[in-house]
């Protein structure tokens, strides 16, 4: 009787979790035009929620250097250190420091963010050479954000298929505006950075913008990006959660809180072949890709 009742209750029972996002990294994670939280992140959750009975997961707004800072090198943002959050969303799952700090989900799309380095145009010809080995340069990270600092040390140049020298000035930026800044002032010769990031980052009027429009104007004039296609900082791409380390969030994601009927895999595992998936990424500009097929 006792034991049947215990069933009862833990086949009833419902994780609840809360997922921070920043709203400043469209398509993955911006506010839509209503001021709602908006991306690809959420509209995961909102399928996983859909999905998976045993678990439910909230997403509140909060600033990603809530749950990472570049200070000192990377550590912990506030809010995940002290379980505020439980875990953070569409974050890269890099090499490197992050991995001191954090345990990861798997990744939610089957693609891997590039990095690269911009720099100035100066009458049409880059302030750093797609050769460079960026010895005695000043080079400007942006701070909190994947490529963290460290994988400037692991990437290679892809025109000379070396790596970098360590003789360079690592700067860091605090976000994209401020090392964007950084770089058209001077203060640094290029920037170490998504590849992709000048591109989201044009305001095209599809998301309202949450960053400096006028900073990343003349794309293709006023810089450019020299190097791009660099991978070797990478682990597993986008994840749906960065969680503080030891925590049992990233498997909860991954396949569901076990439930006493069946070990039936559930949550990140059950989205992957669902029939609006491919909508999902349409709506969010990034049609041409999947969500990761995990098998089962
Ligand atoms: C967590 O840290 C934040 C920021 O420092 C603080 O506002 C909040 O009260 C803290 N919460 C707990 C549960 O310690
Ligand atoms: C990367 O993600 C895939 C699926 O998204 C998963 O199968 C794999 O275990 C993940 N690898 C790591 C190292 O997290
Ligand atoms: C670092 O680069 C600067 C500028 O190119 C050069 O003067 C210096 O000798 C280099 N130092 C090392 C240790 O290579
Ligand atoms: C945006 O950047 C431009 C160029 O640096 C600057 O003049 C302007 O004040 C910035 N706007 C805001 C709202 O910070």
């Amino acid at each position: 009787m006792l034991r049947s009742l215990l069933l009862t209750v833990a086949a009833a029972s419902v994780t609840k979790l809360k997922f921070g996002q920043d709203v400043n990294y469209p398509p993955y994670a911006y506010l839509d035009a209503s001021g709602e939280l908006a991306g690809f992140g959420v509209d995961v959750v909102k399928g996983m929620n859909a999905l998976c009975s045993t678990l439910e997961i909230e997403v509140v707004q909060t600033s990603w250097s809530d749950c990472w800072s570049s200070d000192e090198g990377g550590s912990l943002g506030a809010l995940l250190e002290n379980g505020t959050l439980d875990a953070c969303m569409t974050f890269t799952h890099t090499q490197g420091i992050r991995n001191h700090y954090v345990d990861f989900s798997h990744a939610i799309l089957n693609f891997n963010k590039a990095a690269g380095l911009l720099t100035l145009l100066e009458e049409g010809r880059p302030r750093v050479d797609g050769n460079s080995h960026l010895a005695g340069l000043n080079i400007v990270d942006v701070g909190g954000w994947a490529p963290t600092e460290d994988c400037l040390g692991m990437v290679r140049n892809k025109c000379t298929g070396e790596k970098y020298s360590e003789n360079y000035t690592l700067l860091v930026g605090d976000g994209n505006d401020d090392a964007m800044r950084m770089l058209r002032d001077g203060r640094a010769d290029a920037m170490f950075i998504y590849s992709d990031q000048a591109k989201l980052y044009q305001c095209t009027g599809a998301v309202p913008p949450n960053w400096n429009c006028s900073l990343w104007e003349n794309f293709g004039t006023d810089y450019a990006y020299v190097q791009t296609g660099q991978l070797e900082y990478v682990v597993n791409g986008t994840s749906l959660a960065m969680a503080k380390k030891g925590s049992k969030v990233p498997a909860q994601v991954n396949s569901g809180p076990p439930t006493t009927r069946t070990r039936r895999p559930t949550c990140l595992r059950a989205i992957a072949p669902v029939a609006t998936a491919p909508a999902l990424l349409q709506s969010a500009g990034l049609d041409g890709l999947t969500i990761r097929a995990v098998p089962v």
